[in-house]
């Protein structure tokens, strides 16, 4: 499985705070937004990577990000020249998807708790895979029928009155086939190509899957001033009484063995004395104390 990270689109509902930076590298509490996604797929064991940005931003996403192998994983990088809706990622990628499975999520989704995606990676096994969260405000998304056995009815985007409660997440899991889907699609009455038509084609073709994520499980987007708010303060209350941190892709890297505890570490040396720093050396600490308890375990 491979990933693509969609980090396009001009944010101009975080006007004046996109003049500064593009939306995806705003901080989100204590780290970039990006951190998060990227870590979503980092935990989901996927190691390719595709990042998409408009022309002006990309130089800042390598700058952040690099190619990935600090942190075991290939990161590469495509334009977008314009923001054309969401599916137009499926054409910009296609060479980087080839004729694999591929899972795309949107950078400025935030996604905590369980272990749903991990789970639905796992086990994907062709078709497309999306994800139904009950959400106040389904007009303002793709919007999913389910009936009573939790099977997809209708997927409808940012229908003005919404048939069901749930909203569709921005994490897709799709097979080979979301190229030629994509390359089929023709433009909304918004000018976008949109990924709900895609989703649309799959149902059409009695191939997609929806999971219903649970009472609990935290969905945010951070697309204006108000959510990116709102998402900070989540993480931090998270953050501060738990005594983890979210959307770290060093953490995920190791824990998913992408890193070795020696690379970690050395990892963590280049870093300034900072909160970060400090936090990544206890998961170092506590990985140590773990490896040397299994060693002393007799056999
Ligand atoms: C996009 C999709 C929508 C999805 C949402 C998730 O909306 O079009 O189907 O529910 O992302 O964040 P947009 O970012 O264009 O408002």
């Amino acid at each position: 499985m491979k990933g693509i990270l969609l980090a396009g689109g001009s944010g101009s509902r975080l006007y004046p705070l996109s003049l500064v930076a593009n939306k995806q590298l705003q901080p989100v509490y204590d780290k970039p937004m990006v951190y998060y996604p990227l870590t979503v797929l980092i935990a989901g064991g996927i190691r390719e990577i595709c990042l998409i940005a408009a022309p002006e931003d990309l130089p800042r996403f390598q700058q952040l990000l690099g190619d990935g192998s600090q942190w075991g994983i290939h990161l590469e990088y495509r334009l977008q020249a314009r923001p054309e809706g969401i599916a137009q990622t499926f054409l910009i990628a296609a060479d980087f998807i080839g004729d694999g499975p591929v899972t795309l999520i949107l950078g400025d989704n935030l996604f905590f708790g369980g272990d749903a995606l991990p789970r639905a990676l796992a086990a994907f096994q062709g078709g497309a895979s999306i994800f139904a969260y009950h959400v106040t405000n389904p007009s303002s998304y793709g919007v999913v029928e389910l009936d009573a056995s939790g099977q997809a009815r209708s997927l409808e985007e940012k229908p003005a009155s919404p048939r069901s409660p749930f909203a569709v997440p921005g994490v897709y899991l799709y097979d080979g086939q979301v190229v030629e889907i994509a390359r089929s699609l023709k433009p909304s009455s918004r000018g976008e190509l949109e990924v709900t038509d895609v989703n649309r084609e799959y149902l059409r073709r009695g191939q997609l899957q929806v999971t219903r994520l649970s009472r609990g499980f935290a969905w945010l987007d951070a697309g204006t001033s108000t959510s990116l708010f709102d998402a900070a303060a989540f993480v931090q209350t998270i953050e501060k009484r738990q005594g983890i941190k979210l959307g770290c892709p060093e953490e995920a890297a190791l824990r998913r063995g992408f890193l070795s505890l020696e690379q970690f570490e050395n990892l963590i040396q280049k870093m300034p004395d900072c909160e970060y720093r400090h936090y990544l050396q206890g998961i170092g600490t506590d990985f140590r104390r773990a490896e040397s308890a299994q060693m002393s375990m007799p056999a």
